[in-house]
């Protein structure tokens, strides 16, 4: 990050502790309606929409280091695979085109892989031996003599969209989706002090989660709820009174939120000794720096790691928290694992507060007695997801009494900042 942008946002952070009320212009927040957590429908549209459409984390480079390696991966409730294949390009380096494909044989629809990794020279389905190469070519069958008019070139495997951004596998199954670069948009610029191309994969884990996914991953996109939920373990590592809050166009957003001075010791102690990311700039060193991306991902980047959560829906009132950690090569041995305790046998106390109190946010959400969200600024990603999922289901197909209204214009997002305005407006009626 420029110095520059560094100290706008340390005066945002003055600013936000300062402040009486929300900021000029901020409009007020009309209630979430409480289906959007309960009502089968929405999670029906978030299913055709949001996950059809949205780039979604699937894999690490780490998990396929290989020409031939693969991964079967259902994450997002299709059967994907995800294969390493010799790249097409001339440039002399034959690693690392990473595709994607459904797990569903051209021939019958077997699964043409059943386990969650392996290495193959081919991709061969056990049903019938139709084989497929790593770039999802239909190259051989059995008995092909028996077939009137069979044209392989139209028989490979159904690819999906894959993307990299370094060494982080994400994939799309919408064909029309922008690519990955774009999705991101300005994040994508603001991520390379983090060097994702240099990440090592040390610790992935699925975890089981008696509420909605929203309601798992909401937790992890507001400061609002940390003194009561986090009283010992994240309030006093985090000054939640100046916490700057950034809205991305689609539904991205991020926090900033600094380590008071005497914490600073403690906050770096919860990882273990090991290489640190140099081109990190000074806020990622001592601010908790976290950012949401549609739909699922929240993580919270340092000069130690990368280690993103994801949240999958299981159903309307279940879901699967996936927990990740990502760092500079650490050499040999073990390598971090930011989520866990007792070497990944349960979530790290932090967690665990939150998801514990995931599964009583869940029952009472299903009450008679839950209408609605009332919203406060501080927790304007989670209004501006909101508005960002209808946008992207399409208003008109949303029951008029699940939509959200969409209140956040323009002027809110990146690289826009009323804020800022306001802050030098103020400045200079004080001087003066
Ligand atoms: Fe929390």
């Amino acid at each position: 990050m420029e110095q520059h942008d560094i100290d706008r946002i340390r005066d945002l952070m003055e600013f936000e502790a300062g402040r009486t009320e929300p900021p000029k212009d901020f409009p007020a927040l009309p209630d979430l309606p409480g289906g959007r957590y309960t009502d089968p429908r929405f999670f029906e549209l978030e299913q055709q929409h949001i996950w059809r459409k949205s780039w979604l984390l699937a894999s690490h480079i780490d998990e396929v280091p290989e020409v031939g390696c693969y991964r079967l991966w259902e994450n997002a409730g299709q059967p994907v695979i995800i294969v390493h294949a010799a790249s097409t390009n001339s440039g002399g380096d034959s690693t690392g085109q990473i595709n994607a494909f459904y797990n569903t044989c051209s021939h019958r629809g077997a699964p043409v892989v059943t386990d969650e990794f392996g290495k193959r020279p081919l991709l061969t389905c056990k049903y019938h031996g139709w084989s497929y190469t790593h770039s999802g070519d239909l190259i051989a069958l059995r008995d092909p003599e028996d077939f009137r008019d069979l044209d392989k070139s139209c028989r490979g495997l159904r690819p999906i969209r894959c993307e990299r951004f370094g060494n982080f596998i994400f994939v799309n199954f919408d064909d029309d989706a922008p690519s990955l670069l774009d999705w991101l948009g300005p994040i994508a610029d603001e991520w390379q002090e983090f060097q994702f191309e240099k990440s090592r994969l040390s610790a992935r884990h699925i975890w089981d989660l008696d509420c909605n996914w929203k309601i798992a991953m909401e937790a992890n996109t507001e400061v609002y709820h940390v003194r009561s939920i986090h009283p010992t373990t994240v309030a006093p590592m985090l000054d939640d009174r100046r916490n700057v809050n950034t809205l991305y166009r689609n539904g991205h957003g991020r926090m900033i939120a600094p380590t008071p001075a005497n914490m600073q010791g403690a906050r770096e102690a919860r990882v273990q000794d090991g290489p640190t990311i140099d081109t990190v700039s000074e806020l990622g060193r001592t601010c908790t720096q976290s950012y949401g991306v549609f739909p699922n991902w929240v993580s919270p980047l340092s000069h130690q790691m990368i280690p993103p959560l994801a949240f999958w829906p299981n159903g309307i009132n279940r879901c699967r928290l996936e927990t990740w950690t990502t760092a500079p090569d650490w050499g040999d041995g073990p390598g971090p694992d930011l989520w866990t305790q007792n070497n990944g046998e349960s979530l790290s106390p932090v967690l665990l507060e939150d998801t514990v109190f995931g599964a009583w946010i869940q029952k009472s959400v299903e009450s008679w007695g839950f209408k609605g969200v009332p919203l406060s600024y501080q927790e304007a990603r989670i209004y501006h997801w909101n508005q960002a999922a209808d946008t992207m289901i399409g208003i008109d197909n949303i029951p008029e009494e699940l939509r959200v209204e969409q209140v956040i214009d323009d002027r809110w997002i990146f690289p826009n900042d009323p804020r800022v305005t306001q802050m030098q407006a103020e400045k200079a009626a004080s001087a003066g």
